[in-house]
């Protein structure tokens, strides 16, 4: 292929990206947290500019202002000297003004190029906030823990196109302020919200040595850096290997856990001084940041026989209407190896089957999941991760009967078919006075 071929293609490739990352995250939200050396750096007006970008482009934005280095100018412009304990910062009487200062200078900085960029915003002070007292006899002053956001007002700023900004400063019930962690914030913000992604935005990238680089699980690494970590190899890290990381690191990848188990799909570190950084991250594969993501099918495994009375009552009501067919405890325990279930804290919530039939089709049934559990992704996830087990054991197709289920099979990319489709074994006993639809899955042929 020619040079020139090559780039039109490349192009092309990039703007199908956009294309399709524009429409998944239309409608989400994302969070960030800036630091004020990002906001004083000379590349903030375009970074800011790509947030509008993304602000127009339908996807709600909520900041948080990181405002450590404005924070350490100031008490060393008024020489006011602050201790941390296992990198918290104590927020003496006379530190606290300072801090807060700091915390709304940053976030006004930010407010500011928002404006330049015709986007609205509000800085708001929807944290309610505790103080963190004394503790192993040292007192910590003005320094709080979150108690709760007010994230249903957050969320209604978001639904009327402003951008809320959050400084990282919460209040307790009589208005007094305390100095919070903006990391922390960020964190539990996303997770209130429900966000699709964290983006802490710093100047520099963590997470760069070269000890850290070793080939581990669940850990993907590109030209010497880690690119894509899960949310379990990242515990894991964090257990086996702190040694290996900086303090900030350890504290980065804590949050990024807690978010991805609170919901959050991904949380992307990024050097915030780079043109560009976001836009690639989020609407390309040539993203530069480290990702922590969220494991999607951590919550799947086969299932046991202990299992199915808890199978059964999640079945039981679907049986009774109709929507599946009747298993009994026998049913489920000759076919108990082709089940898998999804558990959440150490009760399923869901379930569903992979049927072989002959050496290149399978049939995905029985898959329900707990009625005060729906909507929230369960049952996509079943579907998928059976669909990727197919995949792996090399076949062509799966298909699934259904009466009244139809619309959700299509929406997961199931196609019409017919009885005639179905193999020899499973159309001698399709059940005519049913009339289930069928529809079929193409798996792509293995490479
Ligand atoms: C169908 C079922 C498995 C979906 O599980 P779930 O975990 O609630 O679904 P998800 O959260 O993955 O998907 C939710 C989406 O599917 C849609 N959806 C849910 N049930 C649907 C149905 N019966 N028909 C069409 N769409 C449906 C929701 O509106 C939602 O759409 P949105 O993302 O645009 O808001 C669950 O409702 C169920 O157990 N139903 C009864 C049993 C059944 O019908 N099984 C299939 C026959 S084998």
């Amino acid at each position: 292929m020619s040079d020139e071929a090559s780039a039109l293609r490349d192009e092309v490739s990039l703007i199908r990206d956009v294309i399709t990352y524009a429409h998944r995250f239309r409608g989400a939200v994302f969070v960030f947290r800036i630091s004020s050396r990002v906001a004083r750096h000379p590349r903030f007006p375009a970074l800011v500019q790509d947030l509008a970008l993304l602000h127009e482009n339908g996807i709600g934005i909520a900041i948080v202002p990181s405002p450590g280095a404005k924070i350490d100018e100031l008490l060393s412009l008024y020489a006011v000297a602050t201790e941390r304990v296992q990198g918290i910062r104590i927020a003496t009487s006379e530190a606290m003004p300072l801090i807060q200062m700091a915390a709304f200078d940053t976030a006004t900085a930010i407010m500011n190029q928002l404006a330049r960029n015709k986007v609205e915003a509000l800085i708001g002070n929807w944290v309610r906030a505790r103080a963190l007292g004394v503790r192993e006899g040292i007192d910590y002053g003005d320094t709080g823990t979150i108690e709760r956001i007010h994230a249903d007002l957050i969320r209604r700023a978001l639904e009327d196109g402003v951008v809320p900004i959050l400084p990282c400063i919460g209040w307790n019930a009589v208005g007094k302020p305390y100095s919070i962690s903006s990391l922390e914030l960020a964190t539990r913000l996303s997770v209130s919200l429900k966000a699709k992604k964290l983006f802490i935005v710093a100047e520099g990238e963590p997470f760069a040595s070269e000890e850290l680089q070793g080939p581990r699980e669940g850990v993907e690494a590109a030209e010497g850096y880690i690119s894509r970590i899960s949310a379990t190899a990242a515990e894991a890290l964090i257990t086996d290997w702190p040694q290996l990381l900086e303090p900030v690191e350890l504290e980065f990848l804590q949050q990024a856990v807690a978010a991805c188990r609170g919901g959050v799909e991904r949380v992307h570190f990024l050097d915030g001084t780079l043109d560009g950084v976001i836009l690639k991250e989020v609407f390309s594969s040539l993203g530069h940041a480290v990702m922590v993501h969220a494991d999607p099918f951590e919550n799947l495994r086969a299932m046991t026989s202990d299992d199915i009375p808890e199978v059964l009552r999640i079945m039981e009501p679907m049986i009774a209407a109709g929507v599946l067919v009747s298993r009994t405890q026998e049913d489920l325990e000759r076919l108990c190896t082709d089940f898998v279930v999804y558990e959440s804290d150490g009760t399923v919530r869901g379930c569903a089957a992979l049927h072989r039939y002959g050496s290149d089709q399978a049939e995905i049934a029985g898959v329900a999941v707990d009625e005060g559990f729906g909507q929230l992704g369960i049952g996509q996830k079943l579907v998928r991760y059976l669909i990727g087990e197919a995949s792996r054991l090399g076949l062509v197709r799966v298909f699934i009967l259904t009466t009244q289920t139809a619309d959700w099979f299509e929406s997961l990319g199931f196609l019409r078919s017919s009885p005639e489709d179905l193999p020899e074994e499973k159309r001698r006993h399709y059940d005519e006075r049913r009339k289930s639809r069928i529809y079929v899955f193409p798996l792509p042929p293995k490479a």
